[in-house]
């Protein structure tokens, strides 16, 4: 089957990154919000970071207008109906998936297949909420979901070939490199980039460096494009929180944990750039390391 129409729940970050960059593909998208609260704010984000392509010549002001047409903006789970294809990206909460995807599994056509951008839930316990265990996979974009190239693609023992084969035809329709991975908690990338955010975390605990030093330790010493308490309010500080529960959860190993700072962070509403203070306070250009923090 060829995916030609998708509907994704969740107009986060990643639901409106992943709208985008199908859309971008010439894939029609309905993008459905997830929770009360002004309706435009996806549809303004998508607006803004293709205006800014525009501005820079990557993109015309035609284009630009083409891909947000190929949007539906809505919070009506009902216009999941028709697609080919269900991606759901919201909250990384169990209990909340599962029900959301209960409620999918009665809307979407018989043919359409379920998908999870889940982080590190297992996709095994969100499929056993549905009735179609067949037609149910795991597709982890990266964040931000316009640029980065790979897409995990996670099926279970019970997802059927012709759904795999559609899932990676997908990926790679949207210009995309999938890598399949086993359903096991964080896959690959989350598996080995969140043990290592949460050490860097501990290491300005146990006071061995400043934030800058920690970041740019690792940019330069590392070569890594970021440092990983940039990362961290990059992803979001609430979203590697909840990796790290649930890795820790998974394999009980003791490194996987949350520290203690990022919990303390996380109840306090200071979540990294979304919140515009974590690690770094965004408010300033450019950021800054947070004064609370050291
Ligand atoms: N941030 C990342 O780098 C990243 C990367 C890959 C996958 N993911 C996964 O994508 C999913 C969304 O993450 P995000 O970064 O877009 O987060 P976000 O905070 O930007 O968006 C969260 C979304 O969840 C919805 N939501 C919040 N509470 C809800 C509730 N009670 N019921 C239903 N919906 C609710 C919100 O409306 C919003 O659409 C998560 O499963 C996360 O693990 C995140």
């Amino acid at each position: 089957m060829s995916i030609e129409k998708i509907a994704v729940l969740g107009g986060g970050q990643m639901g409106a990154g992943i709208a985008e960059a199908a859309a971008s593909r010439g894939i029609s998208v309905a993008l459905i919000k997830a929770t009360p609260g002004p309706s435009d704010k996806a549809k303004a984000g998508i607006e803004k970071g293709l205006g800014r392509l525009v501005e820079k010549g990557k993109l015309s002001a035609d284009d630009a207008g083409a891909i947000v047409s190929r949007i539906t903006f809505t919070d009506d789970l009902n216009a999941a109906a028709d697609a080919d294809l269900f991606v759901e990206s919201i909250v990384e909460d169990i209990a909340i998936k599962k029900q959301k995807f209960a409620e999918a599994d009665k809307i979407v056509k018989a043919g359409g297949i379920l998908a999870s951008n889940t982080s590190t839930l297992c996709i095994g316990d969100m499929q056993a909420a549905t009735e179609r265990s067949d037609r149910f996979i795991g597709l982890h974009f990266f964040n931000p979901a316009t640029m980065m190239k790979l897409v995990e693609v996670i099926p279970t023992d019970s997802t059927d070939a012709s759904v795999v084969a559609d899932a990676v035809a997908f990926v790679e329709t949207i210009g995309k490199t999938p890598v399949l991975v086993k359903d096991r908690t964080g896959f690959i990338v989350n598996r080995l980039l969140t043990p290592y955010m949460c050490d860097a975390i501990r290491c300005l605990e146990d006071g061995l460096a400043d934030i800058a030093g920690i970041d740019t330790a690792m940019q330069l010493g590392a070569n890594h494009p970021m440092g990983p308490l940039s990362l961290a309010d990059y992803i979001g500080l609430d979203i590697v929180n909840a990796m790290s529960e649930n890795l820790f959860e998974a394999f009980g190993k003791d490194y996987m944990a949350p520290p203690a700072l990022l919990k303390k962070l996380v109840a306090a509403g200071t979540l990294g750039r979304k919140t515009k203070l974590g690690f770094y306070d965004y408010s300033e250009r450019p950021p800054v390391p947070n004064k609370e923090l050291g």
